[in-house]
């Protein structure tokens, strides 16, 4: 047997695969598909410290290649998540990250504090929400912004603290390394990428927003190569984020730096994609001899 173990942030994972925020529920639904405890961890869906009801209209929209969507952060609320879903998560045997959001710094640090007191194991601190005060540009955009909600979150997290990075930041690896210095125990990247899409019989975008995000395979090599650049920019271990749809991305993924992978809109194609990941990542070490992950790690680019 081949070991898949990862250790992340201190907190030691079965195996790399992670299931993506958003894209996963609370795990749930899936659980009629596959026993939960094969994954190396759960990332929940965006929480925010009040329940939202997420966006009017067209939610989900596919493109060639991908997926566009305009959730709008729909979710139960810190407080009604800690008491409804995290007991369930907490019996499935596997890493819980909860992935956090906000509108202002203020709400992000009232979750953080709500779920210090909790049994989660990595917080995952989603910057690309909009920045209410500061007239919807998302924190994530600009390194200054993401500094002062980064340090200041930091300050009062008592849980290893992995910040989301959105691939619409100007630069992603001086955002990457201006979250280092603000004190990220950890980066995941990447969100999703502004797009849009038009209907053109009622001449109107499909999203009442207008613009969407937009994830899947299509995304991919661009997403490897960020991922690529970071971890060769930062100290700190990376998770690999973006269109990742079998064991072969999961590996490139890991070979360009990741310590460890998400898996989202992939659960949409295969509710048990996952399982396939994982068991292809087993295969392939086999197949090729490699004892661990670590030997693989990063390297590309490795002088
Ligand atoms: C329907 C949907 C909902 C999402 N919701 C969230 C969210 O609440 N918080 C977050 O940080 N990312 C969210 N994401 C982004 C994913 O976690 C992931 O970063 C992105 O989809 C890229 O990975 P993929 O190409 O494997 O889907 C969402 C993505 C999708 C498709």
């Amino acid at each position: 047997m081949v070991n898949t173990k990862v250790e992340l942030c201190g907190v030691e994972l079965k195996n790399p695969v992670i299931t993506a925020s958003g894209t996963f529920g609370f795990g749930r639904e899936y659980g009629e598909y596959f026993p939960l405890s094969k994954l190396g961890g759960i990332c929940t869906k965006g929480l925010t410290l009040n329940k939202k009801d997420g966006n009017k209209g067209i939610r989900i929209y596919e493109t060639a290649g991908g997926l566009l969507n305009s959730i709008g952060l729909q979710n139960p609320g810190v407080d009604n998540f800690i008491q409804e879903e995290l007991p369930f998560m907490k019996k499935q045997g596997t890493v819980i990250l909860a992935n956090v959001g906000g509108s202002t710094i203020d709400e992000y640090l009232k979750s953080i504090e709500k779920l210090n007191e909790t049994s989660i194991d990595i917080i995952e601190l989603n910057i690309s929400c909009p920045n209410v005060r500061e007239g919807g540009m998302a924190f994530g955009i600009k390194t200054e912004t993401a500094y002062k909600v980064v340090s200041e979150v930091k300050d009062v997290c008592k849980k290893p603290l992995i910040v989301k990075l959105s691939p619409n930041a100007k630069n992603i690896v001086q955002m990457a390394e201006t979250c280092e210095k603000a004190g990220a125990d950890g980066l995941s990247l990447i969100n999703t990428f502004s797009g849009m899409a038009i209907d053109i019989k009622v001449r109107k975008p499909i999203f009442e927003n207008v613009i969407a995000g937009l994830s899947g395979p299509c995304i991919k090599p661009i997403a490897l190569r960020m991922v690529y650049e970071v971890s060769k920019a930062v100290d700190i271990p990376i998770i690999g984020i973006g269109g990742i749809v079998d064991y072969r991305d999961a590996i490139e993924f890991i070979m360009a730096g990741a310590y460890a992978i998400q898996v989202g809109s992939g659960n949409f194609i295969k509710p048990d994609i996952c399982l396939d990941i994982i068991h292809g990542i087993e295969k392939f070490m086999e197949d090729e001899k490699i004892k661990s992950i670590e030997e693989i790690r990063g390297i590309i680019g490795r002088d």
